[in-house]
């Protein structure tokens, strides 16, 4: 099981890794591959249901990905981000939602979007028991505040403003910071500045440590933002899978004798 302490000890010494997954089988293949955090991204919402933002997928819509994942995840510490609206409005309710994801689903801590609005929501959901993991620089579920998806931290007073969040994430005990697209310099900067691990995305080679989705890192994804490597071609090989599948159905090779049940001993039907 990794916990906060392992990443806090990792960072530094070792790279920090995180993917998503928002389901069993990638919540497998991710965790044994050693894998050190699994996020259960609100990305989701382009990466498997279609979506152009995050922002239709809400609070009963992560959950169902996040309890998928935590069912087939042993090792990683699993992250469930938490959905637009769903923190932020009223304390009650954040707590609830971000509760629900733990006592429900098991997973070991939740991601916020953070902003000027998340910082003493932060800290009573640690206090609460619930670590809180930080995410600044492009926040997505802003997209129509941003009327896109632009680099963040570009000018002085930005890059000033994301140091300043991250610095007081911290103190409200956040434990760790996604730094989500924005200049490296400024990542670096951040990341000595604060004790706690940063993992970015985006975001250059000097966090602590690195996240990608799931979809783009194995070449699911039809298109992947440029800062997304894509480490396999998965998306290939379904497709000559499937189209293997109905070449052998259209020509009669499959199913053959070996795929077939016995003939079971009645009359014939008629
Ligand atoms: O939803 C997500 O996948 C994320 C990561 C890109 C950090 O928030
Ligand atoms: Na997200």
């Amino acid at each position: 099981m990794t916990t906060v302490r392992d990443l806090r000890a990792k960072a530094g010494s070792e790279p920090i890794t995180m993917l998503t997954a928002y389901d069993a089988p990638a919540a497998e293949i991710v965790d044994e591959a050693g894998v050190d955090v699994i996020l259960v991204g609100d990305s989701v919402a382009n990466a498997a249901l279609g979506y152009e933002t995050t922002l239709p997928v809400d609070v009963d819509a992560i959950a169902h990905h996040v309890g998928a994942v935590t069912r087939a995840t042993e090792d990683a510490m699993v992250v469930a981000d938490m959905p637009f609206l769903s923190f932020g409005t009223d304390e009650q309710s954040a707590i609830e939602n971000a509760g629900r994801m733990l006592q429900e689903e098991g997973a070991d801590g939740v991601k916020l979007e953070s902003g000027p609005h998340t910082v003493d929501i932060t800290r009573r959901l640690v206090e609460l028991g619930i670590p809180v993991m930080a995410h600044l620089g492009l926040t997505p579920q802003h997209v129509n505040q941003y009327g896109g998806f632009p680099r963040q931290g570009t000018d002085q007073e930005s890059a000033e403003r994301i140091l300043e969040l991250a610095r007081e994430h911290e103190d409200a005990g956040a434990f760790a910071l996604v730094l989500e697209h924005v200049p490296s310099n400024v990542a670096r900067d951040v990341t000595n500045a604060i004790e706690i691990p940063t993992i970015g995305i985006g975001a250059g080679p000097e966090c602590d440590g690195q996240v990608l989705v799931f979809h783009d890192a194995v070449g699911i994804s039809e298109w992947s933002p440029s800062f997304a490597a894509q480490f396999g071609d998965v998306r290939a090989e379904m497709s000559s899978a499937v189209t293997e599948y109905v070449d052998a159905v259209e020509s009669g090779a499959f199913p053959a004798d070996e795929h077939s049940h016995e003939e079971a001993d009645l009359d014939e039907l008629y």
